[in-house]
């Protein structure tokens, strides 16, 4: 099912975004420098001639984590539930297991058993946290709940010099530590190679067996040589010699896109975002014009947006693509109405009526793509995943009754991979860089008050200044998201000698890994005035711009 607000419409902007989330897990996410894991897991199909590492989730926050760190190493890694049947895991010749962390405690009944023959396939086996705990009791070694457990920076001394998984670290480092549960003693036949202040094992080995284990989280990036770590246990003990990298999905993802469309037409959403439009430049490259593009205008995009998106496919890229100039009829829908959530159900639904009355138009399209992602597909697997995403950012997915099968070519992509393939693609720099934006546009923008051809004027005038500036000040990268709100009240102001009442900007710019936390930018004062002097000078109906030094939480990224 697509979502147009969130996959097609803004593919980009829902990535974790939620602020639904508990203090604690928003926390743990800030900590990672990257979007912590849902414990939902799914599998998606493997790229051919690959070697892979598999990540076995016992439900740990970080599990997505691990996965993506094995991939920046250069080897391909996939998360499958704890559980998944051994003929499966045997099929697919991992050259390597990962047991992730998990939040049960080894001798709790119902807590997730780690399967014997899992540590006899052949390959060597790094358990994490959970999975070395498990691992070490299964084994005959000792695990008991400490008094006090670790949490947070921690420091780590190594025995021995580290054994063969920590060999030449150095031998007091800082890892960062997650668990009540420890290891006294590890399992005969291993050695322990090193101990931290309250673990006596803190990481374990039996390299005739193939068999490591860490307490502390190598993924996180508090673990300063947790990607060495990671590193030498996939290149020098499980020997993975092949560099993958994102881009090499472009070729496989050709051939199967072909081999799934054959000759039927095939329609794609776009936003500008970075999602759907990597993934229609690539059915594109594999199917040419078979496949057409609908950009849906609900009159809510930023300034030059949509005939942005129309040159880049139509002029650049040469993909044919329909510009639907829909924002009458938003607008109309939209008059009168102040409540964002009433805004949003609004946008969502009427952009459902406009996509559908297209597709009809397409008489032969069989297959719509979507820009779905890795972190997608763990997400949308409901449980405790689902439930982080805001209620909101769903509002407006496109019915299954739409008849259409779904081509998903970013299927096992995270974010940041798929700006690396839409760099291969040469998609413009603007879209495969571009900041995230809410499906319902500028409209939750135009806060306490009603949507209006004139304050949309205003704002996207606004915006922009404040765009160009960013950019010309080489920051538009390093924010997470930078826009203006406008709020729809008045003040007093004196201009050109006269008394002015107008509205104010406010200049809302923030740094988030994955928008459940963010922080405000301290955006440099020169850059603050130029944008302000700029806005107030060259949009009227503006005479003051204030800036938001808020944090999520408590304030959300957006204001409405
Ligand atoms: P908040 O405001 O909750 O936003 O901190 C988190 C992220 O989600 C985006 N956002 C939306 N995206 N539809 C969307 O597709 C929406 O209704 C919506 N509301 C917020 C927001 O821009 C940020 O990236």
């Amino acid at each position: 099912m697509i979502d147009p607000l969130s996959a097609a419409a803004t593919d980009e902007a829902c990535d974790g975004g939620g602020s639904g989330q508990p203090a604690t897990e928003a926390a743990a996410r800030e900590i990672t420098g990257l979007e912590a894991a849902s414990p939902e897991t799914i599998t998606v199909e493997r790229p051919a001639a690959t070697e892979e590492v598999l990540v076995l989730d016992f439900g740990g926050q970080y599990s997505q984590l691990i996965a993506r760190r094995i991939r920046e190493c250069g080897v391909y890694a996939e998360l499958l539930p704890h559980d998944t049947d051994l003929e499966r895991i045997r099929d697919r010749a991992p050259r390597a297991l990962v047991l992730s962390g998990g939040p049960a405690s080894v001798y709790a009944e119902g807590a997730p058993e780690l399967r014997p023959e899992l540590l006899d396939l052949g390959v060597p086996v790094l358990g994490i946290c959970y999975g070395m705990q498990v691992m070490v009791q299964s084994l005959g070694g000792r695990v008991e709940a400490a008094p006090q457990g670790e949490f947070g920076r921690t420091g780590l001394t190594l025995v021995d010099e580290g054994g063969r998984l920590l060999a030449g670290l150095p031998a007091a480092q800082q890892c960062w530590m997650s668990h009540r549960d420890t290891v006294y003693e590890p399992p005969p036949g291993f050695a322990a190679l090193a101990s931290s202040p309250r673990s006596p094992v803190a990481a374990c080995e039996s390299p005739d067996r193939g068999l490591y284990g860490i307490q502390f989280h190598p993924e996180v990036v508090h673990t300063p040589h947790g990607t060495e770590i990671l590193d030498r246990f996939l290149r020098e003990i499980s020997e993975c010699r092949e560099r993958w990298s994102p881009s090499s999905v472009i070729e496989q993802q050709v051939e199967r896109v072909r081999a799934q469309v054959g000759e039927g037409g095939v329609i794609c959403g776009l936003s500008g975002g970075v999602d759907s439009a990597t993934a229609a430049a690539l059915v594109h490259r594999a199917v040419g014009d078979q496949l057409t593009c609908v950009l849906v205008d609900h009159g809510l995009l930023r300034k030059d947006e949509a005939t942005q998106v129309v040159e880049a496919f139509r002029e650049g890229l040469g993909i044919p693509l329909l510009h639907v100039d829909a924002s009458g009829r938003f607008l109309a829908r939209l008059a009168g109405v102040t409540d964002p959530e009433r805004k949003r159900m609004i946008i969502g639904e009427e952009f459902i009526r406009v996509f559908e009355e297209e597709a009809e138009k397409l008489s032969d399209a069989r297959f719509l793509v979507q820009g779905t992602l890795y972190s997608d597909v763990i997400e949308s697997g409901g449980g405790a995943g689902a439930a982080t995403i805001k209620s909101h950012h769903n509002v407006g997915g496109l019915p299954d009754d739409l008849g259409l099968d779904l081509v998903e070519p970013l299927r096992m992509l995270f974010k940041d991979e798929v700006r690396a393939v839409a760099s291969e693609l040469d998609l413009p720099e603007r879209i495969v860089w571009r900041q995230p934006f809410p499906g319902p546009g500028l409209a939750i923008r135009i806060v306490g008050g009603e949507v209006t051809r004139e304050r949309l004027e205003i704002l996207r005038d606004a915006d922009a200044i404040l765009q160009q500036e960013i950019r010309a000040a080489g920051l538009y990268r390093e924010l997470w998201q930078s826009f203006c709100v406008l709020p729809v009240v008045r003040s007093v102001g004196v201009q050109g000698d006269e008394r002015s009442y107008a509205y104010p900007i406010v200049i809302r710019a923030v740094t988030s890994d994955d928008a459940m936390t963010a922080d405000w930018a301290r955006l440099p004062y020169d850059l603050l005035e130029r944008v302000s002097s700029r806005i107030i000078g060259e949009i009227r109906h503006v005479n003051r711009v204030t800036l938001d030094i808020s944090s999520k939480p408590p304030a959300t990224i957006e204001w409405e």
